[in-house]
């Protein structure tokens, strides 16, 4: 038997962490490859609640996150912790997830070592290089070297052959997003006391239809957060819903949200929550207002409704399916909005149909094979 691929994943955020662990656990368990697990710690609770759940132990944490951090000294120490640890590792792979600051980082500091890189995620594209920023050059700039390319459905992998993408470098494999929605959907089955701490929110709210919100993107900062938190306010002063809001770490989300939203009654600010929680919340919820990627992937799945509360996005096979629809950030169109899925039953039925554009649960077991063949 030959040697075994020895591969380094280098991941650092929530949502990468999400999307990585059912990798992780699959390449642990494969014995062609010999794996090890770089985190940057670019995020540092909300990595380390995913790390916890999923039950992983990086070899290397360069915990490197600092408060309220620039786009330019994150990357800069990403890309000498991440150069330093391919020195000491000498992986014959890099495999980054998506669009974040430590994935653009890592598979450029493998591409400094002429380490071919492997791209989760790859070719999701909104066509504007300011929404979402700065992720959409960030993933171009990976798309632009990596040696392969996974991409979770054709559309994506249509935009990187028109980047003239070599076509034998690209594997459809569905968003492992939806692999790691299955398996902690099967872990709370298991272990129902793993999504238990919102019951006393639920009481709380009991009778009212349940909006869950996520914000957080730096495009947002400033007028559109403002906006968001005013459409919040506007929605929560009717008296059939309540709001339940776990507010993103960053400075940025938090000063607006608490200054503008904290002591309304129907309106619960929260800390982040761990998967197994945030799942229960898109159990209950009736639907989901958001900016967030990961959230417009799994809603569908789950056929709950997403406003999007972007101007953009680079998944439009939600928009596609019906679940999703793009409310920008302008308070009277999110407003607007919600109301009419509270108050048309038509309108809410039509888009709550569970769809599976971004995934079938199985993506894992393509990138394995992938991987082993290359
Ligand atoms: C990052 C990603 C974004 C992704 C988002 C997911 C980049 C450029 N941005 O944005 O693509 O959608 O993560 O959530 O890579 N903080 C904490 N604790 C944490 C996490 C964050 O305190 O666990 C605070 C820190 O003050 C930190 C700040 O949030 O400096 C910003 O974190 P950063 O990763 O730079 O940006 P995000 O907005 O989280
Ligand atoms: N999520 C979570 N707890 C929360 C909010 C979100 O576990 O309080 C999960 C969510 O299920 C999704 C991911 O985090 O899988 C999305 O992360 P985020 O919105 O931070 O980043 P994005 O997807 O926009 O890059």
């Amino acid at each position: 038997m030959s040697p075994p691929i020895k591969i380094l994943s280098v991941f650092g955020t929530r949502p990468e962490a999400i999307k990585f662990f059912p990798l992780v656990h699959a390449l642990e368990r494969d014995e062609r490859f010999d794996q090890r697990v770089c985190v940057s710690g670019q995020h540092r609770g909300m990595l380390d609640q995913v790390l916890e759940i999923a039950d992983i132990s990086p070899d290397h944490d360069l915990d490197l996150m600092q408060p309220d951090q620039t786009l330019d000294a994150l990357t800069a120490n990403l890309l000498t912790g991440i150069g330093k640890v391919l020195d000491e590792e000498k992986p014959d792979w890099v495999i980054v997830q998506g669009d974040t600051a430590t994935a653009m980082s890592g598979a450029l500091a493998a591409y400094y070592r002429k380490i071919p890189v492997a791209h989760v995620e790859a070719g999701l594209r909104s066509g504007n290089i300011h929404h979402p920023w700065p992720e959409e050059v960030n993933r171009k700039i990976v798309g632009s070297f990596a040696a392969l390319h996974f991409a979770p459905t054709q559309t994506a992998a249509g935009a990187l052959k028109r980047e003239a993408v070599d076509p034998a470098s690209i594997y459809v494999t569905g968003n492992t997003v939806i692999d790691a929605l299955h398996w902690i959907t099967e872990q709370i089955k298991q272990k129902p006391e793993l999504a238990t701490n919102l019951a006393e929110l639920e009481q709380r709210f009991a009778g009212k239809r349940i909006i869950g919100v996520t914000s957080h993107r730096r495009e947002n900062f400033g007028g559109g957060m403002e906006a968001i938190a005013d459409a919040i306010r506007r929605i929560a002063a009717r008296d059939d819903v309540a709001m339940i809001f776990p507010v993103h770490l960053n400075p940025n989300v938090r000063k607006v949200m608490t200054e503008e939203l904290e002591g309304l009654d129907n309106v619960a600010l929260i800390e982040p929550l761990d998967y197994p929680h945030f799942a229960r919340l898109l159990d209950i919820c009736t639907l989901m207002l958001t900016d967030s990627g990961g959230v417009q992937e799994e809603a569908p799945a789950l056929g709950k409704p997403v406003l999007v509360m972007r101007e953009t996005t680079e998944r439009p096979e939600g928009v596609e399916a019906g679940t999703a629809k793009l409310v920008g950030t302008d308070a009277d169109m999110i407003v607007s909005e919600c109301n009419r899925l509270l108050d048309d039953q038509a309108a809410y039925d039509a888009m709550a149909q569970s769809h599976n554009p971004f995934g079938d649960g199985q993506a894992v077991g393509r990138i394995v094979e992938a991987l082993a063949k290359n």
